[in-house]
This record gives structure tokens, sequence and C-alpha cells, in this order.
């Protein structure tokens, strides 16, 4: 999983490239490199780590020419240093390529490289790519590329260079993101639309399979047979005030404040009156009928969402509903019929292990709709049908409004297929869009209170070894998310559980300085948790309430309180998380963590 970035036009290409590269960081930020064409051969810097190590070296040594490309890694296929960064060049130093994907027959074509006596001089599989397009050649990069296409298997986004046509960069994608970017008298690419947002905002996604040629002059695509291929322009609606920071110190704390507005957009225009309105699905009580069952894949915090989900869908709709981990549907041998209803959740719209389970059901004959934030990403390209959560780019590598609008989405369509099969009635359903349109103002007025037991918890336990979270039905997957916040961020360990199980193992870890946060507000499984909250107490465990204002019992118990606005138990698990989120940021942030780009991670993962 990485960035690419591509320029051809007036501009000096590194500062184009290098400002593409930084809104892409987020894919990747294990090493960066660019090249760029000049009309005298290709020139290459690299480095290993974060971006502004390779502003460093080129504001020591750097290039110019008004072709070029850049590349932002995250390691699939060896380690991160400098001989594996991307650029790659060819074995004749003619052709530079970069890559965001993953060539899995690499082996089987590298073998044969080497006996045709080609050298290698990096671990990865795009170098692989990089020769066979160089013995293509002959003349035509576009036809090299295509023709060594037909040979790749796995998942890619190329841009590729040749001094022998240095005005030009050739870029195709398959399973990979693509993105490019119309100016005037200038053109560009990218994996994503904020890395053009400072040029243009008039793009074309890239088919899948499709090849581009871009020049100064304008913008050509071609099918897989080399056909022409129309443009199919759009304006994107994106601003780049929305990919920055805008005061707060990281992403991740301004997209945790972005939810009220986040959740007003993913609302808005969906609820009409007192009635939810999914017109935009093109679902029928025909078709919803003859659904007999429901399958969520996910991965992550998608799935975490897709396990509310599910609780949602069953009370609402009554159709069984079970919630998939992508990356194990793939290997389960799974049970595909027709009267399927798959529903695909990812923020990115990348995941591959998502995009491919998606594969598998639609190949089964089953219908399939997407919850997804990125509009013309892979995952909505595959499906019947989505719900876009319009949360605006999420850059912080952990997912916050991309959950909570996921949350959203799910009592959307919930609510929404009951009432079309007539399973759901019209004072619930009036009940529930009540809350939803409450929900923004709820939320806004949760942030705006300053928790201060969030504050005070972070400092107190910032230095403790694990976390344990429980919730129970509708918070159970609350508990969940939460620990993954805490753990992805802070590096501490923590667990989600469902209560009820405590006693059943988990029990044995309480003692005197063991945390334990609950989550409890208002619904039919409070009180049971509050029994589960007993038992901890019983055995000296600390204990962080998170419950409803107002709730005294939970406050006599609790020995940190965290109070959230009373709503509709549905709708509990939009403003439960939300606490939690902010406890992981705080103790993140204490422990001098790099909270928007943590260790080992990478905001949307596109290889298996
Ligand atoms: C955690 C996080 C990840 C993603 C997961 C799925 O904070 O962000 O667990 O949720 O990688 O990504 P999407 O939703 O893009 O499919």
């Amino acid at each position: 999983m990485c960035g690419i970035v591509g320029y051809v036009g007036p501009r000096e290409a590194t500062e184009v490239l290098i400002e593409g590269l930084r809104r892409l960081e987020y894919r990747g930020y294990d090493s960066a490199g660019v090249a760029v064409m000049n009309g005298s051969g290709v020139q290459v810097r690299k480095a290993v780590g974060r971006l502004s190590a390779l502003e460093k070296v080129l504001s020591g040594n750097g290039i110019h020419g008004g072709v070029g490309i850049g590349h932002t890694r995250w390691a699939t296929h060896g380690v991160p240093n400098e001989v594996n960064s991307h650029p790659h060049i060819s074995f004749d130093g003619k052709l530079s390529i970069i890559h965001n994907g993953i060539i899995e027959n690499y082996r089987e074509l590298k073998r044969e490289l080497i006996e045709q006596g080609v050298t290698f001089k990096s671990d990865t599989d795009t170098e692989v790519v990089a020769h066979l397009i160089a013995k293509a050649f002959d003349g035509d990069l576009l036809h090299a590329v295509n023709a060594v296409l037909k040979r790749l298997r796995g998942a890619y986004a190329f841009a590729v260079c040749h001094n022998d046509q240095p005005d030009r960069i050739v870029a195709t994608r398959m399973g990979s993101p693509l993105v490019i970017g119309l100016g005037d008298g200038e053109n560009f690419i990218a994996s994503d639309v904020p890395a053009l947002l400072k040029y243009t905002r008039r793009v074309v996604f890239l088919e899948e399979g499709q090849l581009a040629e871009v020049t100064r002059e304008g913008v050509k695509l071609f099918d897989s047979e080399l056909k022409p291929v129309a443009l199919k322009e759009t304006t994107t609606s994106l601003t780049l005030d929305a990919a920055e920071k805008e005061g707060y110190e990281h992403f991740m704390l301004k997209e945790i404040h972005e939810q009220p507005h986040a959740l007003a957009e993913t609302i808005r225009g969906r609820i009409e009156g007192e009635r939810v309105d999914l017109s935009e699905l093109n679902l029928d009580a025909e078709t919803l009928k003859g659904v007999n069952r429901i399958a969520l894949l996910a991965c992550g915090t998608s799935l975490y969402s897709a396990m509310v989900g599910k609780y949602l869908l069953e009370r609402f709709t009554r159709i069984p509903t079970e919630t998939w981990s992508a990356s194990e549907f793939r290997y389960a041998d799974p049970v595909i019929d027709p009267g399927m209803l798959v529903i695909a959740v990812s923020q990115s719209g990348e995941t591959a292990d998502t995009l491919e389970a998606l594969r598998i059901v639609k190949a089964g004959g089953a219908r399939t709709i997407a919850i997804c934030n990125v509009m013309g990403s892979s995952i909505p390209r595959t499906v019947d049908g989505t719900l876009y959560t319009r949360a605006g780019p999420e850059i912080g590598v952990a997912s916050t409004k991309a959950y909570t609008t996921q949350l959203a989405g799910f009592v959307l369509l919930a609510v929404g297929i009951g009432r079309m099969l007539g399973r759901t009635d019209e004072a619930t359903e009036a009940k529930i869009v009540e809350g939803l349109r409450q929900l923004p103002g709820q939320t806004k007025a949760l942030l705006d209170e300053d928790i201060v037991a969030v504050k005070r918890c972070a400092k107190r336990y910032k230095d403790v070894f694990n976390f344990m979270y429980i919730g129970r039905h509708f918070n159970y997957p609350t508990a969940m998310e939460g620990a993954l916040k805490l753990k992805e961020i802070s590096y501490i360990h923590a667990e989600g559980y469902a209560g009820g199980e405590m006693k059943h193992g988990p029990l044995a870890l309480v003692e005197g300085t063991f945390p334990t946060i609950a989550i409890a507000p208002q619904g039919r499984t409070r009180e049971k948790l509050i029994s589960n909250v007993q038992e901890i107490k019983a055995r000296k465990g600390v204990v962080v309430m998170l419950s409803t204002h107002g709730d005294e019992e939970a406050r006599e118990l609790a020995d940190y309180l965290i109070e959230i606005p009373a709503c509709e138990e549905e709708l509990s698990p939009i403003l439960a998380v939300i606490p939690l989120q902010l406890l992981a940021y705080y103790t993140a942030t204490q422990l001098g963590r790099d909270v928007d780009k943590p260790r080992n991670l990478a905001k949307s993962v596109t290889v298996e």
C-alpha cells in the first residue's frame, strides 16, 4: 500500500510531486522517492523514512524538469530501504516506474528475467515490471506497458516514464486506485484526490484495466485492447482545507471534532419528515422479500461498525444477519446464494480483503451494497448500490468519523429496509428518525463539554500495560472499537469484551490497579452490565463508567465517570464511542506517540 503521484507540465515537477506526496503520506510512510525527466535522461532521488527526509535530500541535491513521478511507500516486498524505494529503474537505465499494489507472480517473472541475464538491484516485485516494460519497449511506451500487463497477476496502479518519450507518463490500474487531474497545459495523476487539490478539481477516475497517456497537451484513455475510451470528467467537491489540519494538532483530533458535521452530512437527504429515504439505493420491497439472509463484510474498525449493524438489521428487519471479517470470509468456503444481501463496509473503499470477499459473493450471484466514505473507490464500483457516508477525507490512520458515520448509515439502512418489509412500524421509525436528527447536536454538545474525566483517566493510566473495555449488545462492539483505538495509537494492550463473558475467564486479570472501562448507557442491557461492574468492584478493580447523564447508580460505582447524552439505545454506540476516541487520543499524546501515523500501520490496507 503506497501513494503514487505524477506530473507533466511547465512547473518544477519535484514541487508538485512533494506537495502531492504530502497528501498521500497516509497511504504509507516508510520511504519516498521521485524521478524527474528533463530531456537529458531520468534523475532519481530517494530517502528512507518520512517525506521530510526526501525533502532534505532534494534541498541539497535538487533535480529539475517538468515531467516526473513520485512515490511514498509502505513496504510489502523487501524491507524499507533506499534500494527498495520507488521509483525503480530498468536495466538499461531508461525507464522509471512507481507502483502501488502487489504483483503475485513476480517470482516466476523474475526467474525468467534472471535467466535472460538481467541483474536485479532490489527485492521488490515492482522492479520486475520495470525490466519487462523496458524489454517490450520499441518506441511506444503505451504499447510496451499494455503488452506487459497481460503477464501480470495481482493488484496494481503504475505510472511509467521512458527517456525516449520524455514528454509523457503512462499510467494504469487494476485493483488499486488511480485518479487523473486535468489542468490547463498541465496534467496530473495520483492515488487519491487530495494530492491534486492544490492544482485542480477536475478529475477522471481511471477504471479497472484502463491505460492513460498523460502529456502537457492532454490525457488519452485506452481500454486493454488499446482502443480509445472517452474521458468521464467530474469536478470534485473536496477542498484543500478539508485535507488539512485546520489548526488541530493532529488529523485524528480534527476528525473527532468533525463528527457532528459528518453525521449531519450522512443523514442529509436521507430522512424526510418521520421517514427514512433510501431511494438512492434502488431497493424495493419485492427484491427485499427475496432476501433470506444478510452478510456484512468488513475489516478493523469497519468490522466493529458491522457488528453493530448486525444488531440493528436484525432488530428492524428480522432478517438473519451475519458479520464477517472479510479476511476470514475469503478462506472460509462461505455458503453463498442469490437470496443473500451482502453489505461491504469500508472507509477507504480499497481494503483488499473486503474487495476480494465482495468479488466472491458477486460471482455467487448475491446482491451487494456498500457503506463507504470514498467516492469512486473500488468497493463502490464493485457493488450494486452504495450508501456514501460523506464524512470527508479521513487522514488520521485511526478511524473515527468514518466509524460513527458508518453506524449512522446502518441505522438508516436497517430502519429503511425494515419499513419497506413492513417489519418496522411507523412510530418506531419516527422515533429513530427524530433520534438521528438530534445526533449532530448531541455529538457537538459532548465534544464541547471537554470531558474532564477522559483527560484525568488518560493522565492517570497512560503507564499501565493493560486495559479492559466491556459492553453488551449494541455496545459490545463499542468496547472492541474503544480497545482498538487505544492499542493502535498508544500501543497499550487493550481488550474489548462482552460484559457477560468476564466471569468466564478475564475476571482473573482484575486486581487493585487493573482498569476496566464499562460502557453502560441507558438500554435493555444496562442493568446486566452494572452487575458485571459489581463483580469487578468486588475484586478491587478500577472502573471507568461510561453512562447516560443522570445515572446515579453508575455515578456511585464509578472511580471515573464519563457521561453521554440520553438517546435511543440503537443510537448509543455513536455517542458512546466518542469519549473512547478521545481517551485513546489523550493517552497517546501523553505518551508522545505519533498519533496520525502509528507504527507499523497505514491508512488503507490495499494488500491481503
Ligand atoms: C482502525 C482502522 C482500520 C480500518 C481497516 C479497514 O482505526 O482504521 O482498522 O478500519 O483497515 O479499513 P476500511 O474501512 O478503509 O476498509
